[in-house]
């Protein structure tokens, strides 16, 4: 096989059989195709697309460009949540917690990674003492005993994946529905999961901004997994602010908390329940998502999620004391308050500039080597639909840096203010499974 003959019948809109694509990626991997082949390739796919076929062909082969997580020492299905973009989403956290009270084994691998707050570890990591410096065998025999348990990524997952997406990054070729849903898919594929409950978010600070280009990523993810043998269903949400009030690391620990205990944001705690629901049907905890919603109400009613949130910290060396004692969390010296310039509805919040303005803040990464701020973020005040008078507060910011001006400014262009009454959106468009 030649590379340059494969390139051409992509250009030229035919397919790829199975041994064509892991020609592809094993060549890349191991460096005999050069990256202005595979630049060409990936350029020809943007505007040939793939078929259902091709794609789980893509998934699976760059499944196998590294390691794979086997979690079959773990009872029960092993049912894993993605949520693709979004600033400040604290589902994560809450629903590792919520769907583990009702014994659904969470075996979470998560990485620290960049962005605008750190990953779901450096966020569990605001926690006093919490670690995920945990054996692979540790990891497993918590996952089987507390039902949940959370472990670094340490291994070599997906090395294509991580090679492909540097390239496209610099391409024009991130924006490709084939790439990025074998992107997101291989890489849960690889961590061992059975089932997958994905939540693609929409609107102005999700990665897809239109509404059928994010049905259109759910759906060929949704077919990837089940390709592959891996149930998967997709909830389309909404992105046009953030979810939740907290956007950083401890502040986000905190609205989980205040989510496990009944009391969270109203969005965060209703996208957790359709989240949940799926992750408990697919793990064969209930038979219907009106009986699995049930019971997770319950199990935050009865105080059960808590107890299980309280008994995963624990079992990690994390203090658990901080559940009644949240200003245990790291806090930051200084509260700014940014105040409306004028005077309307709110109808929109542009999620990733609000996202920037918290990294700018330290509570995320801008490179690799980045320190992270866990005690620093913001904390939306009016969300969309509210209305606001000119000075009254739209966000309070968390610094531990009295210049926060830079933050100020982002956040002042991110929220959009209009002089007409504006309807909340809706909170989830869609269900795909
Ligand atoms: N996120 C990923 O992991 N991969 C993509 O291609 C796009 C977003
Ligand atoms: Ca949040």
């Amino acid at each position: 096989m030649r590379m340059v003959d494969l390139i051409e019948k992509k250009r030229n809109g035919k397919s790829h059989s199975k041994e064509e694509i892991e020609f592809i990626i094993d060549g890349y991997s191991n460096d005999t195709i050069p990256d202005y082949q595979i630049s060409a390739w990936a350029m020809a796919i943007y505007f040939q697309d793939m078929n259902q076929q091709e794609r789980a062909f893509l998934t699976d082969a760059i499944v196998q460009s590294g390691d794979t997580i086997d979690l079959s020492a773990i009872e029960g299905v092993k049912v894993d949540k993605h949520s693709t973009g979004g600033v400040g989403d604290t589902t994560t956290l809450v629903l590792a917690p919520l769907v583990a009270s009702l014994g659904v084994p969470v075996a979470k691998m998560s990485g620290r990674g960049l962005g605008h707050t750190g990953g779901t570890i450096d966020k569990l990591e605001a926690i006093p003492g919490f670690s995920v410096e945990i054996s692979n065998q540790q990891f497993i025999d918590l996952v089987n005993t507390n039902k949940a348990a959370v472990i670094g990524q340490t291994q070599n997952l997906t090395p294509a994946d991580k090679k492909l997406y540097g390239l496209r990054d610099v391409t024009a070729t991130v924006n490709s529905i084939p790439l990025i849903a074998s992107s997101i898919m291989s890489k849960k594929i690889a961590s061992g999961a059975d089932a997958i409950v994905l939540d693609v978010k929409t609107g102005a600070g999700a990665f897809m901004k239109e509404l059928s280009e994010s049905k259109e990523l759910a759906e060929a993810m949704v077919r990837i997994g089940n390709n592959l043998g891996r149930q998967t269903s997709a909830v389309i949400s909404d992105m046009s602010q953030p979810l939740g009030f907290m956007i950083g690391n401890a502040l986000e620990v905190k609205e989980a908390i205040d989510t496990l205990k009944g009391h969270g944001p109203e969005d965060l705690t209703e996208l957790c329940m359709t989240l949940g629901s799926h992750m408990v049907v697919l793990a064969n905890k209930a038979s219907t998502l009106t009986e699995a919603r049930e019971l997770l109400q319950e199990a935050i009613s009865s105080g059960k999620a808590l107890e299980q949130f309280k008994v995963f910290i624990e079992s990690q060396n994390g203090d658990s004391s901080v559940i009644d004692e949240p200003e245990k969390l790291p806090q930051a010296k200084y509260k700014v308050d940014v105040l409306a310039e004028s005077e309307g509805y709110i109808s929109g919040i542009v999620a990733d500039q609000i996202g920037t303005a918290a990294m700018l803040l330290g509570a995320g990464r801008a490179t690799k080597t980045s320190e992270i701020d866990l005690a620093v973020g913001i904390e939306l005040r009016k969300k969309i639909g509210d209305k606001v008078q000119k000075g009254e507060p739209l966000v309070t910011i968390y610094a531990n840096n009295q210049d926060v001006d830079a933050s100020k400014q982002k956040i002042v262009a991110s929220y959009e203010i209009s002089s007409e009454k504006v309807d909340v959106p809706p909170l989830v468009y869609d269900v795909i499974s």
